[in-house]
């Protein structure tokens, strides 16, 4: 750890004065930051849905393949997050906002419990599971939250199908997702980045953290458990996030 702190309390306390002096705080969220909301996590839970993985769901061949079974998934997880609401890991970071700090957060989540807790800089870079469009490229793009859904598949406004406002395992990632961060990280420097319950299954992911630290952050991961990111992390907070954040704020 580089001469960090080597004791729990010791590593808390100097994350927490980092934060403190912090004027802009990245945090880059996955599945484990929702996970005490209630919402299962994708690698370390067991399977989403019917014991199948999502990898096996979420991909476009999939849903063209079933299209009934895909939504009957997608509106099983709506029931879900509509249930669920922020923990105190979500309020945690959306308490972190103040006069003179920015935070800005990447989400690999569809869920809205950032916004729900108070955050104000959200990017979705796997999109929403309250949105949906139409199947053919370039359709029409709505918000549906109605749980469960009275029909499935959803049509589209435009007499076709609807799918899921989500990125797919085949697919890229939303360009103006990608704008939105790549205009956070030319605005200057980063004090500290969180990285917060991902496994860092994706490249992307993991560069986030590595562009942070260019811009001079303190990288900081929080997990109970080590992932594809930890030794690349200049501090580990080993727990849930529900409570290591707050003892932060
Ligand atoms: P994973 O299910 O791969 O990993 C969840 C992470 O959260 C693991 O590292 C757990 O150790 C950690 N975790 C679990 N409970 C936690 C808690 N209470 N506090 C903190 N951490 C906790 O989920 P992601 O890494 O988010 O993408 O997966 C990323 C993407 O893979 C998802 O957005 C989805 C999935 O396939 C697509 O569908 C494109």
């Amino acid at each position: 750890m580089n001469g960090r702190p080597r004791t729990v309390a010791a590593r808390l306390a100097y994350v927490r004065a980092a934060l403190d002096a912090a004027r802009r705080v990245l945090v880059v969220s996955g599945a484990g930051v929702s996970a005490e909301s209630g919402i299962p996590t994708f690698r370390t839970g067991g399977g989403w849905w019917r014991g199948r993985r999502s990898e096996e769901l979420a991909t476009l061949a999939a849903f063209r393949a079933d299209p009934l079974e895909n939504w009957e998934w997608y509106d099983y997880r709506r029931q879900i997050v509509a249930r669920a609401e922020p923990n105190p890991a979500h309020r945690a970071v959306a308490a972190w906002e103040r006069p003179g700090r920015n935070v800005f957060v990447i989400t690999q989540n569809v869920d809205d419990l950032h916004e729900r807790a108070g955050s104000h800089e959200v990017v979705h870079i796997h999109g929403s599971i309250w949105r949906m469009r139409c199947l053919k490229r370039g359709g029409p793009v709505w918000e549906d939250r109605r749980v469960p859904l009275p029909k499935l598949p959803p049509d589209c406004p435009c007499g076709g199908v609807a799918r899921p406002d989500i990125v797919w395992f085949d697919e890229d990632l939303p360009r103006d997702a990608r704008t939105r961060i790549n205009n956070y990280f030319r605005e200057g420097r980063v004090d500290v980045a969180f990285v917060i319950g991902t496994e860092a299954t994706f490249d992307y992911v993991r560069s986030y953290a590595a562009r942070a630290r260019k811009l001079g952050a303190l990288v900081v991961e929080v997990n109970p458990r080590r992932t594809q990111l930890s030794g690349e992390a200049d501090v580990r907070l080993v727990g849930r996030a529900g409570d290591i954040l707050p003892a932060l704020t």
